[in-house]
């Protein structure tokens, strides 16, 4: 993917699910980049959250891409449907993927950006091999399946060992982190390397959410820190 500034995906997990529309109209009229839509079976993670038709009212409600991260057991199977209703960027687990290079081929032949995500167990070098067949890689800095979890440090050493991949192969991979992202780190997370901060609690939860966005924008433009 072309590298452009840094993209602020906040997710609607942490949204108020009796108000989507709403919260779709509070997205669409701020600076946010992509809306993160978090699908959970209850099977690979201990929680469950929404399914396709969810996801299809987002998409018609939303103007920005949609950000879907699949956490879910045999993620090729569904592929195809959650680019039907919208997926513009579809992610599924390493740890979910016995034929990875071949999942992330069938999402680019469904017209939509590949990406891989791995949790916080999972090192950065599994993908070696894979790399050129990815478009973004979303490294999880909490364990996946809630919302509001404490970021994992750990995961700033990730970032770096993989964006050093990133430009030793010439390649233009993004690097998502998702996992407890707050103003209060946003800044080592983008110094480390990070192309795309999910947001959950620290937009939808905060007092103001359209500040909140405004205040990530200006830390992405290296100004006013939180
Ligand atoms: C966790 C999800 C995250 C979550 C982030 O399993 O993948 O995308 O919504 O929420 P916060 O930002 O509150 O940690
Ligand atoms: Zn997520």
């Amino acid at each position: 993917m072309k590298k452009t500034n840094p993209i602020l995906a906040p997710s609607i997990l942490a949204g108020d699910f009796s108000r989507l529309g709403e919260e779709m109209t509070f997205i669409n009229e701020s600076q946010a980049d992509w809306l993160h839509v978090d699908v959970m079976d209850g099977r690979f993670v201990p929680n469950i959250s929404f399914g396709v038709p969810v996801v299809k009212a987002l998409k018609a409600a939303c103007t920005k891409p949609l950000d879907v991260h699949l956490m879910i057991v045999e993620p090729e199977k569904y592929l195809p449907v959650f680019r039907d209703c919208g997926a513009d960027i579809l992610t599924v687990h390493y740890e979910t993927c016995p034929n990875l290079h071949r999942t992330l081929q069938s999402i680019r032949e469904l017209g939509a950006k590949a990406g891989v995500a791995l949790n916080p167990h999972t090192p950065v070098s599994v993908l070696e091999d894979v790399l050129e067949e990815v478009d973004l890689v979303c490294l999880m800095s909490v364990n996946p399946g809630f919302g509001g979890q404490k970021f994992i440090y750990r995961t700033l050493e990730k970032i770096r060992q993989l964006k050093e991949q990133i430009i030793i192969r010439n390649l233009s991979t993004l690097i998502e982190i998702d996992g407890g992202v707050g103003l209060q780190n946003a800044e080592s997370i983008l110094k480390a390397g990070a192309d795309v901060l999910v947001a959950g609690s620290s937009v939808f939860r905060a007092d103001d959410p359209n500040k909140a966005i405004q205040r990530f924008k200006e830390i992405f433009k290296g100004g006013i820190t939180a």
